[in-house]
């Protein structure tokens, strides 16, 4: 079953205002529906849109892509990104980019692993949302991070995420990978009153570069 949900990006001169159409699959598969995190960094990436025009942006564990596909609205070159082989996810991001009218490149990109499609890749924006969520996992994430990131000195790592457990693993691979973090919000700081009452839990935005 599919359902489509609405995302609404609003400013203050309404003259740039937006509505995103995500679909969602519903079934067992995480990168199938939106997590909060996701709406969090969308609305961060709308709110920052000067950043965006232009720029290569690329997404780990892009998922529906919400987040991708409203920095392709800026202007940004957007490459949406999953764990390698799993169609149903890229089908799903590639509907979402057809029916918004944005043209992303969609790419299986699984945390520590490297083949050549993505050697060449030298994204001025990383972005993930909600991909902190599997403390196993973190040192691969951060590992792609940081080879992503040192390809060009301004780089920068964009992500929402439910600090849930593991923050002393991130401190530690932070120093391991020579990453350091510039900036730390909280999702109550930048959401519009409308988008409060769909986050029930508590969301970090963190902006991460190389040291
Ligand atoms: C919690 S979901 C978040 C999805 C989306 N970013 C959002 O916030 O709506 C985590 C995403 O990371 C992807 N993922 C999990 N492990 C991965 C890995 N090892 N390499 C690449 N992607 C991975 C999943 O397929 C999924 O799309």
């Amino acid at each position: 079953m599919i359902r489509v949900s609405e995302h609404r990006f609003r400013d203050a001169s309404q003259l740039t205002n937006t509505t995103i159409y995500i679909s969602e699959v519903i079934e067992e598969d995480y990168g199938l529906y939106i997590w909060p995190s996701s709406i969090v960094l969308a609305e961060y990436i709308w709110q920052q849109k000067d950043r965006f025009a232009g720029v290569q942006v690329l997404e780990l564990g892009a998922g529906t892509g919400l987040p991708g596909i409203v920095a392709a609205k800026l202007g940004a070159h957007v490459i949406l990104t999953d764990v390698e082989n799993n169609s149903k996810v890229f089908e799903n991001a590639s509907r979402n980019c057809e029916q918004n009218a944005v043209d992303c490149k969609i790419l299986g990109l699984t945390w520590g692993d490297w083949d050549s499609s993505t050697l060449d890749i030298k994204p001025d924006i990383v972005l993930g949302a909600d991909v902190l969520y599997n403390a196993s996992d973190f040192d691969d994430l951060f590992a792609t991070v940081a080879s992503l990131l040192q390809k060009k000195p301004e780089a920068v790592f964009i992500t929402a995420y439910e600090p849930r457990s593991g923050h002393r693993s991130i401190e530690f691979l932070m120093v391991k990978w020579k990453l350091q973090c510039i900036k730390l919000l909280d999702a109550h700081e930048i959401l519009p009153p409308e988008k409060l009452s769909l986050i029930s839990s508590s969301i970090e935005i963190v902006e991460i570069k190389t040291l």
